[in-house]
């Protein structure tokens, strides 16, 4: 038995290392964006690394093109989905008010609707697939309200809670859903953003360290999975402010996140 992954947003940075690296693993790879030519490149080192899928347009903001994937991908994959990625997302980082309402709203379709519609669409193919995943992508943003991504902390929130949530209602159906919080990675979303938590944070984390986190989370050591962990931090630093956040008073989590932001 080939297990499958469908992957949105698989053209760049966190969704091609994760498709890689799946490949690399031997499951059957679906890569999907609106990068078209992006994802041919990727279809070629997918090939060149011995792995098996297919690649195609998908613009996650429309449920009729995700059903339509989804449904080509399951039969293709031979009647399984046993791992969903939803990784396309949009960033716009800068002072609230400064960015423009519809780029606030372009950021909610995706990151927000994109996620709802994966989700719905993907269930059926969920259900009847034994031990299936969900890993969404939230972020070390989804902690605590981040100054200067006010719109995309609060998408990623979003994430966080239908996360926790389908991973309650989903238990009976034996879907596991799970998120991964890494800060800042280098990819062409960071590119060129400035901030207060890039300058005091830095921009540490690699596309293939979070493909690595996700991969490891999706078949966690028995400890992981004996404790259901349902939020997965990636790096240092995302898990000393997921733990801070838990565990302090909330007026110093406040504070160490206005410091950091420089606010
Ligand atoms: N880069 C970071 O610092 C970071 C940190 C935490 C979480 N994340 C999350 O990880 C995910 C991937 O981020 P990345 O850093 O690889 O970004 P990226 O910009 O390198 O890649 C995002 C991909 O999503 C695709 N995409 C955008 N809109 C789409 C749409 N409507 N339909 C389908 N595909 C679409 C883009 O074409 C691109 O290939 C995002 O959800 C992001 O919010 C990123």
């Amino acid at each position: 038995m080939t297990r499958s992954v469908f992957i949105t947003g698989g053209a760049t940075g966190i969704g091609r290392a994760t498709a890689l690296l799946f490949a690399r693993q031997g499951y059957f790879v679906g890569a999907y964006d609106i990068d078209e030519a992006r994802l041919d490149i990727l279809n070629g080192d997918i090939k060149a690394v011995g792995g098996r899928g297919v690649v195609g347009h998908l613009d996650v903001t429309d449920a009729d093109e995700v059903s339509q994937r989804l449904g080509e991908f399951h039969a293709a994959a031979g009647g399984r989905l046993d791992v969903l990625i939803n990784n396309a997302g949009l960033l716009n980082a800068g002072r609230f008010e400064d960015i423009p309402l519809d780029v606030h709203r372009r950021e909610i379709e995706v990151n927000v609707k994109g996620v709802v519609n994966g989700l719905h669409r993907a269930f059926p193919f969920l259900k009847s697939t034994p031990g299936a995943v969900v890993v969404n992508l939230a972020s070390a943003s989804a902690i605590y309200g981040q100054a200067e991504l006010a719109n995309y902390s609060a998408t990623k929130f979003f994430v966080r809670a239908i996360t926790e949530a389908l991973n309650l209602e989903w238990g009976r159906h034996g879907i596991r859903v799970i998120d991964m919080w890494p800060l800042y990675v280098n990819t062409a979303m960071t590119r060129g953003v400035k901030t207060g938590t890039t300058d005091s944070l830095g921009i540490r984390l690699t596309a293939e360290d979070i493909a690595e986190n996700i991969l490891a989370a999706v078949d966690p050591a028995l400890p992981r999975k004996a404790l259901r962990q349902v939020h997965f931090p990636v790096g240092v630093q995302a898990k000393a402010l997921a733990a801070g956040a838990r565990f302090s008073p909330a007026w110093l989590t406040r504070l160490v996140n206005k410091r950091l932001a420089h606010q």
